[in-house]
């Protein structure tokens, strides 16, 4: 059964939470398209010959979820070539057999505008920069400054800006427990399932 589901959003507003509770719950593969991103922008010397050489050992490193990281890799990401080098892997990757999860900023726009879920998960940039400081810690100022920094250039760029698809279910996580929008996602893909009998997850 090929099934995506596309999970976009901005920095910090529980996409990853909500990918992998998805993902699991429907034994489908997950795939953060950010830590690509960020292996990218860690790498160092030029960025599209380190987004075309990308490997294991790159998405491997420990130092990815530094706000470090997540500046280089947005820094990175508007460049491209760097976004054409790593769209066919993240293509084949949500049109395998047994469904897919991706989070990022364009997996419902431009990797895979035909996923059967988009879901648009987001906050305001206090409640996302407060989330982030629990788990980085540092100045939560200067973090609420690098994650504003970072929207902005997520969403200005010209390559596949950060977006909600036409399509696509907003979740908004400010006000909602990320239980809560879990279940919502959940129930969502679960809805989408049910109308489409023969697309069951296993
Ligand atoms: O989701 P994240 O915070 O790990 O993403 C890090 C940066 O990578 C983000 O600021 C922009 C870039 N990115 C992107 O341009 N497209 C994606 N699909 C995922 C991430």
């Amino acid at each position: 059964m090929i099934f995506t589901v596309a999970i976009d959003g901005p920095a910090a507003a529980g996409k990853g939470t909500i990918s992998r509770a998805v993902a699991e719950t429907f034994g489908f593969a997950h795939l953060d398209t950010g830590a690509l991103y960020r292996a990218v922008g860690v790498k160092g010397g030029d960025p599209v010959l380190a987004a075309q050489t990308l490997s294991v050992e790159d998405l491997a490193r420990d130092d990815l979820r530094t706000l470090e990281a997540g500046q280089a890799a947005s820094r990175v990401a508007v460049i491209p070539e760097v976004r054409a080098a790593l769209l066919a892997f993240q293509r084949r990757f949500a049109r395998r057999e047994g469904g897919a999860v991706l989070d990022g900023r364009d997996i419902g726009t431009v990797i895979c505008p035909e996923a059967e879920i988009k879901l648009f998960v987001t906050a305001n940039a206090e409640v996302r920069a407060h989330r982030r400081w629990l788990e980085l810690g540092g100045d939560e100022a200067q973090v609420l400054a690098a994650l504003r920094e970072r929207d902005a250039r997520d969403m200005g760029r010209a390559a596949a800006p950060l977006k909600p698809a036409d399509d696509a279910l907003v979740l908004d996580t400010s006000e909602l427990a990320i239980d809560a929008a879990i279940a919502r996602a959940i129930a969502h893909v679960q809805a989408h399932l049910r109308a489409a009998p023969k697309q069951s997850p296993r």
